[in-house]
């Protein structure tokens, strides 16, 4: 026999018999619970005769929730109350009984995979136990909430709804902050207005729970609209407590809809008739049917699969502990859904407003938010959910299709049409980031293109489309009336973000910031001709050429009055007895040649001393520097500011995009250097023009517009000379903002800027927009690092002196010349003197 009873393995207990604990709390009932026991003894034994045909079950009765677990117990049922009916469950837990709880109400269920809870709800006092089981299903998760109620219900009913809405579940570490408003009966329209008003979702929290009579809900409902209180991020649950309205009439809310609005209902739908049953009494008995019911069909089951394999093999497939307390479970809950009696005229029904995105369903007829149902509530089995109860919260949009309008606009946009003009492709920042929102708020989008014949749909998406399109932002204005008009949900393009349009329009968050700066020529090399002079300046070679000159009279000077020559009998002609010798001497020492003579008196030799060492520190200085500037280029001063710009303005003219936002910046601002720059500026340009880039290389023009679009223009000279013939000014001026456009008074703002701005924190649009803008090459690099290194010296350096060479050697001809002539006078001169003589 397969079912042997083995009492040594917990896991394999025979279903033949069941051990059945039965916990009646006798301090919960009190006088009831002979009555109670009796009912459940009663009931076990006509389920024994009457329902457990293939097997039996083993009653272990306890009257005080203080049990010893026993191994073999396969289930345990209590009657008691929820604290301890969970100490009870907590206790259990581990031997994978089934548990069937009846508690009181206000109590959090079992964990329905383990167990079923079924609180004994009075009739009419179900709302705390409503909000309960919501709350533990994880329907709503609320850390703060709003409760709005009048005096349609109870003080103590408000208690156990506030206590049904914070009270911590089991295990459960969360807090809920509650803010309470009760209305007063009779309260006026605008009292009602100025009581709501006083509502800062910022402070109070974004959820809201109203409790009140069918037409104050009406009212609050429209005032939470006009001031603003029903948002995408707002979630407002009503709750209409006056019963005595037909619920029926829930039209009357789904007209007060709008779009973006997250309302949900509870609505009572209690079946008041006469064969409505309920109570404890039914419950037990329902409960222990749909336990010995499963039983018996589990027991029948499992003897016709062993009864079909052999004993080994049993052994291996036989289910163990957990899996039986499945099936139970499962095939009970199963049993009470179908066919559960007691309490299931109490009902409620939980309707929400689909809005999000409806009002851009169709092109033709605009269609209404309307109320769908959710789920619905039994005291029995909790709540039943088919959908969730704020469908926009969890799911967005819910994959609805909204209709926006682009329009191609390279690197932010780029539009691909085929043959017929239809859309074959969409890339660049913006459709990267759309897509990112599709995604997270869950819909999907339908292009209108503006332009569409304007352009020319060659460029290809991924980054190598040509460089060539201009980088404009100028917006087609049928796109901002269809916008505004709400054909569209929102613009999928990049927008400049100015004054003008805001007012009639509404941007997001910004997507990306450009600045402004100027494309200069780069610094050229200066010609290096006059090397040899720049290690000094000209003041000091000045100075120099003076002191030669002075120090030379100064020498004879004191070499003239020198006594000494007088008394020693030397002679003073020649050597330094002339001005000519003594600058002649000085140079020559200037140069470390030395002179052939050399003074004799001590006074003269001093000074020529004082010389030597003022040729010794200059020379030295010079061939330093003079080494120094052979290896480091000479680069021309940079225009990199607009003050530099402003200097050169003699030389150098500008121009920017016309119609730009920066053109209306200059225009309006009241900054010197900006007027200037307005100004001074040459119109009706264009960077295609040849004539423009050819003067801008030879540094005789500046333009000024976008980082970005210079990028492109620095990208495009590379590609076309290789060589870097641009480069970026250091200074930024004017940022200019780029965002999406959405309706005037869009309900999403608020929900598509906090999608972009969790994009901006991960880095995502920064990722994408260097995707698409020219990568980095080599006139990226800092122009101060012009290669230093390896700089050999060439004839180029060297020509300068080469040059003062041929020049000695011109001068020194002339010279000849000059010589020559006076040699000839001379002599002429001579004769004419002598010839008298002679005749
Ligand atoms: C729900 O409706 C039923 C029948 O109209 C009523 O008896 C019961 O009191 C209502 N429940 C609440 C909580 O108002
Ligand atoms: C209650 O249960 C009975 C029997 O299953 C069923 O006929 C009846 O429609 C149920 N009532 C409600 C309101 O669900
Ligand atoms: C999008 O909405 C649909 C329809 O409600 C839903 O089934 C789906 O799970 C949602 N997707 C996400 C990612 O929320
Ligand atoms: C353009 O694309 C649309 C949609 O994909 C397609 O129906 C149409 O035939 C295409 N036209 C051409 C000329 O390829
Ligand atoms: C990107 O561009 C390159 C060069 O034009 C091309 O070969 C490649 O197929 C493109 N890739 C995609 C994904 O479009
Ligand atoms: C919105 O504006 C566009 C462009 O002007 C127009 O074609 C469209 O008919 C307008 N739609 C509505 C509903 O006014
Ligand atoms: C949207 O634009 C309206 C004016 O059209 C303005 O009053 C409102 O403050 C804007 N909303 C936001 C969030 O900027
Ligand atoms: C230095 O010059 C040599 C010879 O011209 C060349 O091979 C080497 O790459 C240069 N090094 C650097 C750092 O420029």
């Amino acid at each position: 026999m397969h079912f042997a009873y083995n009492p040594s393995s917990s896991d394999n207990v025979s279903l033949l018999f069941i051990f059945l604990a039965i916990v009646i709390d006798r301090e919960f009932l009190n006088e009831e619970y002979e009555d109670v026991k009796n009912e459940v003894d009663e009931y076990l034994t006509y389920a024994k005769r009457e329902i457990l045909k293939h097997g039996g079950v083993n009653v272990h009765p306890y009257s005080w929730t203080s049990i010893n677990v026993r191994k073999d117990l396969t289930a345990i049922f209590t009657i008691t109350n929820c604290y301890n009916t969970w100490r009870l469950y907590k206790l259990t837990n581990r031997e994978d009984l089934v548990h069937m709880a009846i508690s009181d109400s206000d109590c959090p269920r079992l964990p329905s995979d383990t167990a079923i809870t079924i609180p004994l709800i009075t009739r009419g006092q179900e709302l705390p136990q409503i909000l309960l089981d919501l709350r533990g299903a994880n329907i709503y998760n609320w850390k703060t909430l709003v409760v709005i109620y009048d005096s349609t219900i109870h003080d103590d009913m408000i208690t156990r709804v506030i206590k049904s809405v914070t009270q911590r579940k089991f295990g459960d570490s969360k807090a809920t902050g509650i803010s309470l408003m009760q209305l007063q009966p009779n309260m006026s329209r605008t009292e009602l207005k100025d009581v709501l008003s006083t509502i800062n979702p910022k402070v109070l929290g974004n959820n809201f729970l109203v409790i009140a009579s069918y037409y104050l809900a009406g009212s609050i409902m429209e005032y939470a609209k006009s001031l603003k209180l029903a948002s995408t991020t707002n979630q407002w649950m009503y709750i209409i407590s006056d019963t005595d309205n037909n619920f029926k009439e829930l039209d009357v809310f789904e007209n007060q809809l709008k779009e973006g609005d997250n309302i949900a209902f509870l609505n009572n739908a209690t079946l008041n008739s006469k064969q409505c049953q309920g109570g404890r009494k039914c419950h037990i008995e329902e409960l222990l049917k749909a336990f010995t019911r499963a039983l018996d069909q589990a027991i029948q089951d499992e003897f016709d699969t062993a009864s079909q394999v052999s004993e080994e093999e049993w052994e291996a497939i036989r289910p163990i502990k957990t899996e039986r307390r499945d099936y139970l479970l499962k095939s009970m809950k199963n049993y009470l859904f179908k066919n559960g009696v007691c309490d299931n005229c109490t009902r409620w029904e939980m309707k929400t407003g689909e809005t999000w995105g409806v009002e851009y369903d169709t092109l033709e007829q605009k269609a209404e938010p309307k109320m769908v149902q959710v789920g619905s509530w039994r005291p029995s089995d909790g709540p039943d959910m088919t959908d969730e109860l704020f469908l926009h919260i969890a799911h967005g949009f819910r994959g609805k299709t909204l209709p926006m309008i682009t329009f191609h606009n390279p690197p932010w946009q780029i539009l691909k049409l085929n043959g017929t003009g239809e859309v074959v492709e969409f890339g660049g920042l913006i459709p990267d980031i759309i897509k990112e929102l599709s995604k997270n708020l869950n819909f999907t989008f339908r292009l209108e293109i503006a332009n569409k014949t304007t352009f020319n749909s060659g460029a290809s998406i991924n980054g190598s489309y040509d460089v060539d399109t201009d980088l404009t932002n100028d917006v087609p204005k049928v796109l901002l009336e269809m916008i505004k008009n709400k054909t569209v949900a929102m613009g999928a393009c990049a927008v400049t973000v100015t004054e003008e349009l805001d007012k009639a329009l509404n941007f997001t968050m910004p997507i990306t910031i450009l600045s402004y700066t100027f494309l200069v020529a780069r610094p050229k090399e200066l010609s290096r001709a006059l090397l040899f002079i720049s290690p000094f300046t000209m003041d000091t070679w000045i100075c120099l050429a003076a002191a030669i000159v002075s120090m030379g009279p100064l020498l004879y000077f004191i070499h003239r009055h020198s006594p000494v020559y007088e008394y020693k009998g030397y002679p003073m002609k020649g050597g330094l007895a002339s001005i000519q010798n003594c600058i002649w001497y000085m140079y020559g020492a200037l140069l470390q040649q030395g002179g052939m003579h050399l003074p004799y008196a001590d006074s003269a030799r001093i000074l020529v001393g004082g010389w030597w060492l003022v040729v010794l520190v200059m020379s030295t200085t010079y061939c330093g520097n003079l080494v120094a500037f052979l290896t480091f280029p000479k680069i021309d001063i940079p225009i990199t500011t607009l003050d530099d710009l402003i200097a050169h303005k003699d030389t150098v003219s500008w121009s920017f995009r016309e119609g730009s936002f920066l053109e209306k910046e200059l225009m309006i601002s009241t900054e010197g250097r900006f007027k200037t720059i307005f100004d001074g500026r040459i119109k009706h340009v264009s960077t295609d023009n040849e004539g423009l880039i050819r003067s801008m290389e030879e540094g005789k023009h500046v333009y000024i517009d976008w980082k970005q679009k210079l990028q492109f223009i620095m990208k495009r000279q590379f590609l076309k000379t290789g060589r870097c013939d641009f480069v970026l000014a250091t200074e930024d001026f004017f940022d200019e903002k780029l965002a999406l456009l959405v309706a005037p008074d869009s309900p999403y703002l608020p929900k598509i800027n906090e999608e972009i701005k969790k994009l901006h924190q991960m880095g995502l649009i920064q990722k994408w927009l260097q995707d698409y803008l020219p990568k980095r090459d080599r006139c990226w690099k800092n122009r101060h690092l012009i290669e230093v290194n390896n700089h050999t010296v060439n004839l180029d350096d060297m020509q300068g002196s080469f040059f003062v060479l041929f020049l000695g050697f011109v001068f020194a001809l002339f010279l000849l010349l000059i010589e020559k002539l006076w040699h000839r006078q001379f002599s002429k001169q001579k004769k004419k003197i002598i010839q008298p003589f002679m005749a």
